[in-house]
């Protein structure tokens, strides 16, 4: 396939490189214009085309891997030259980056992406492959619901990868992980494992009892036992590891909260719903965020 990596950071690098391993035409669109982008993973080098037009307009599939608050603007000025069958994947934390650009692709087949594998720069032409994952792909439209052999073209490149039939119960039960632990460990500067400690419990479970009236009212199926062992499960699967909000807060970079308990806090809205404690968190860390564009 002829295959265009929107936004060539961590994650994006790592599928380019896999595709391209796995037989793949693989070229970068990233946000710097030279022609080439070269990524080194292990002791191999690989090299892409960057940043050119022919391969927007002979893309077969469209890999978006900015983060969600960049899909809108990385793909406002290329959509004139995306072909309209070809196959757009987003793949991000957090939700609602649809909403932000639904006007633009009317008729190409869309697909939801997550990935649970973990990936470094360490320099921009560097990739460290942190952490082995699945992947889960599915459909945001009807086009896109065609697109079911993008899972072994994926699951051959780096597996695991499912294909969800309902990717949006999936993207559901990671955001409500990822309104617990991303915005907590944010403000506290702290390992995701720091929030097992019984000081966090009750805060802890507001936050879920919060998360899980919005996903009933979105009628989304869950148990809320199992959803808070889940939640808890993460917490010790990683505890270790520093989440991607407490990274980019402490490298005062924006954050994706608007897409993770901002999405929440929009849903809630919705469906009239009080959320008090996650709309403290995202107070909290947008306060964060005004303070680092204020010294600018
Ligand atoms: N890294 C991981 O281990 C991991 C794991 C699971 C999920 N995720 C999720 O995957 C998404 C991407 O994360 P990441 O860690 O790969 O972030 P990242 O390294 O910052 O990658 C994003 C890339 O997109 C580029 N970009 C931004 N705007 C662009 C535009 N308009 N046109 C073209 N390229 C543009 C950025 O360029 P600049 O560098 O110049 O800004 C950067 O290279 C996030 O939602 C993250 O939460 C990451």
């Amino acid at each position: 396939m002829n295959i265009l990596v929107i936004g060539p950071g961590a994650i994006g690098s790592l599928w380019a490189i896999k595709l391209q391993q796995s037989g793949h035409q693989v070229a970068v669109f990233g946000r710097h214009t030279a022609p080439h982008y070269q990524c080194q993973l292990g002791e191999s080098i690989y090299t892409f085309a960057n940043h050119q037009v022919d391969d927007i307009r002979h893309a077969d599939l469209i890999l978006v891997t900015v983060k969600a608050w960049q899909v809108a603007s990385a793909l406002e000025r290329l959509t004139p030259q995306i072909n309209p069958d070809t196959i757009i994947m987003l793949m991000h934390n957090g939700m609602g980056s649809l909403d932000t650009i639904g006007a633009l692709l009317q008729t190409n087949p869309v697909l939801l992406a997550t990935t649970t594998h973990g990936a470094f720069k360490p320099a921009p032409s560097q990739l460290i492959h942190t952490g082995q994952g699945e992947t889960l792909i599915g459909a945001a439209n009807a086009q896109g619901g065609r697109c079911q052999f993008l899972r072994d073209v994926f699951d051959h490149a780096l597996p695991t990868v499912h294909w969800h039939p309902q990717i949006e119960h999936a993207l559901w039960h990671k955001l409500a992980v990822n309104c617990v632990i991303n915005p907590l460990t944010a403000i506290r500067q702290c390992p995701n494992g720091t929030l097992a400690h019984p000081e966090y419990q009750a805060r802890i479970t507001r936050l879920i009892a919060e998360v899980s009236a919005v996903m009933t009212a979105e009628k989304i199926p869950f148990q809320l036992a199992q959803l808070t062992a889940h939640i808890y499960q993460v917490i010790a699967a990683t505890s270790e590891n520093l989440s991607s909000m407490h990274q980019d807060v402490s490298h005062r970079r924006k954050t994706e909260i608007d897409f993770i308990t901002g999405y929440l806090i929009r849903r809630a809205k919705k469906h009239d719903i009080a959320v008090p404690e996650n709309e403290a968190l995202y107070q909290h860390i947008k306060t964060l965020e005004q303070s680092w564009e204020s010294l600018i």
